[in-house]
Parts: C-alpha cells; structure tokens; sequence
C-alpha cells in the first residue's frame, strides 16, 4: 500500500517527528511510504516523491516541516482539485495523512466530497482551536516558547516601575493567552471568548497602583484586536508607562518538546493503523480525554473549538 504525508497551513512544531514516524512506521507494516512537498500548492503540482529513511534521518528534534507548506488559494477552484487528485492516483497512492489546522481540514472536507479519497487529518496548530480534539500538534512547544518570553520579560518589567504588554498568537482562540497567563501570573488577560471589563479590573488594578504595585504583564489574545485600546487603557486609565511586544512567528518555531514529540508518534500511528484497513476515510484524529479517536471530517469543520470551563474560570480568577 501506498501512503502519502503533507503538511498544509501554517506550521507547527510536532510536523517532523510525526513525518519521522510516519516514514519509519508505514515501512515497518510493509507500505511504501510518499511525501508530499509544499503542501496543496505541491498536491496540485505534483511534488510527491517515494520516501526513504535517509530523507527524515535527524529530523526528529527539529520544529517547523521539512516537507514544507503552504496555504493555496488554486485549491479553492475545482480544476486544481482534480489535477491533486490525479497526481495521487498517478503514484498509486491509496492513502493521505495531512497534517493541518482548521482551513487544511475545510479544503479536505471539500476535496473528499468531490472524490474518493482515503485520509485521515491530524491536528496540527498552535493555536489549539481544533473541534473535536482536546490538542493539536504543536501547542506545548509554542507555550513554552511564549512562557520563555514572559520569564523574560517579568525580569525588565519588575526592573522599573513599567507594564508590559505582550501580544500572543491563536487567531480567534485564546487558549495560548489563557494558558500563558496562567503559568506566568500575568494580571491582565484579553482573549475573544470573554468580553474585557476596562472599568471593573481597571479598578483594581488602579487600587493595586495605589498600594505599591510598581509593574504588570498583560497578555493580548491576537483574535480580540484590542492591542491598542489594552496600551493605551494601561498608559492612560491605569497610570503605568507601558510597553508593548508582538510575539509574532518566534511563537511557530522551536525545538519541538517531549510532550509535542509523544503525540506526533502517537496521532501518527493511530492515523496509519486506520489508513491501512479503510479504503474510504475521511477523518480526524481527535485526542479526547487522555484517548485517541477517529471523528469524520464533516464533524470537525462543522463543530466550534470551546474553551474548556477551567481556562474561562481561570480568567475570572484574574479579574
Ligand atoms: O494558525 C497559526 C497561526 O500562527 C495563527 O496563530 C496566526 O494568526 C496565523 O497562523 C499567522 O499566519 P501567517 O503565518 O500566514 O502569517
């Protein structure tokens, strides 16, 4: 059996170990595994090779793809579906895991109803925002990465009598902003899921001013697009002189941690097991409570990513 591999959308730390084990696994059950270049732009123009071991040796430990990606706008039209879908029957290839985020899945969904495709999608995003799966591929790395940035921007912020404003990625999700400010005690927190009450933490953060708090990190979730408003509340309603860091892509990049290793294996193998004794998939590996299931794609693009009731707690806990 022939199975192939792409990634698709923005990147995420967790890609390569899951393309390490997919390569090394599809082997070891007796396929022949493929990868697919540039994501669906590749898809359309045909850059699928046979993959060998050599191509993922030293791989493992490294963020981003090496298969790269991207986001196509031609797989939006059907004729460049259809010159994808010969290109997988050209190679003979009778199954496809895409590593992808919430659009990757929209065009698969759209894809596999118009032909008879065998995938099976696995979540990776760091911006967790993911229907059906409690985690995507590549969300500790970037958590980490946004932890190691806090750390470091406490050490200046406690310097002087300053607050901080970092701005932290997830598109219209605010489990990175949450979880961030969770774990770096930040006293501010804006995420799009909860409407922001300027004039009741105003309130007390002003008495907090007033008592002797000479600094503050406020972490922005990108989806609210309060940045400015949040800068300007603080400089001018709270009295602190403010600065303002954009995270920005440091947050996609990374070495990928233990955590995001273990699930890439994991998803991994969950997706070829699946792939090797279907011939009509059309799924999502989901991971459910501790568990990985398989969920039909219709079912993953139609449903909307909920904060769990613990990250919205927590943010009451903040105000
Ligand atoms: O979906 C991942 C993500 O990094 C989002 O958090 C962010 O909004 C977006 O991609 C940025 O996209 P691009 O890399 O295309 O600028």
């Amino acid at each position: 059996m022939a199975l192939a591999i792409m990634s698709s959308g923005g990147d995420a730390p967790g890609m390569n170990p899951a393309i390490k084990k997919f390569v090394d696994y599809v082997y070891k059950q007796g396929g022949d595994p493929y990868l697919i270049y540039d994501g669906l732009e590749g898809l359309i123009d045909n850059k699928i090779t046979p993959a060998t071991h050599r191509d993922v040796a030293g791989i493992l430990h490294r963020g981003g793809t090496i298969i790269r990606s991207s986001r196509s706008k031609r797989f939006f039209e059907h004729k460049y579906r259809q010159k994808a879908y010969e290109n997988l029957k050209s190679h003979g290839i009778t199954g496809l895991v895409v590593l992808g985020g919430d659009g990757s899945f929209r065009a698969m969904e759209k894809f596999s109803s118009e032909f008879d495709l065998n995938f099976v999608g696995i979540p990776s995003t760091i911006d967790n925002d993911i229907y059906g799966t409690d985690y995507c591929l590549g969300v500790d790395t970037a958590l980490n990465v946004i932890r190691d940035a806090l750390d470091k921007i406490r050490d200046t912020a406690s310097s002087f009598n300053r607050a901080f404003l970092v701005e932290v990625m997830g598109r219209d999700c605010g489990f990175l902003a949450i979880v961030s400010a969770m774990v770096s005690g930040a006293e501010v927190c804006v995420i799009p899921e909860v409407k922001f009450d300027y004039e009741r933490i105003g309130k007390r953060l002003r008495k907090e001013v007033e008592e002797g708090r000479n600094y503050a990190l406020a972490i922005v979730s990108e989806g609210t697009k309060q940045t400015g408003e949040v800068h300007k509340w603080l400089q001018e309603t709270i009295g602190l002189e403010t600065r303002v860091s954009i995270l920005g892509h440091i947050q996609r990049g990374g070495n990928p941690t233990v955590r995001d290793r273990l699930m890439a294996f994991d998803f991994t193998i969950t997706a070829v097991d699946h792939l090797l004794s279907h011939s009509d998939s059309n799924k999502v590996v989901v991971y459910q409570k501790g568990e990985y299931k398989l969920m039909e794609i219709e079912e993953v693009v139609s449903g909307t990513y909920q904060l769990p009731q613990r990250y919205l707690d927590a943010i009451k806990l903040l105000d």
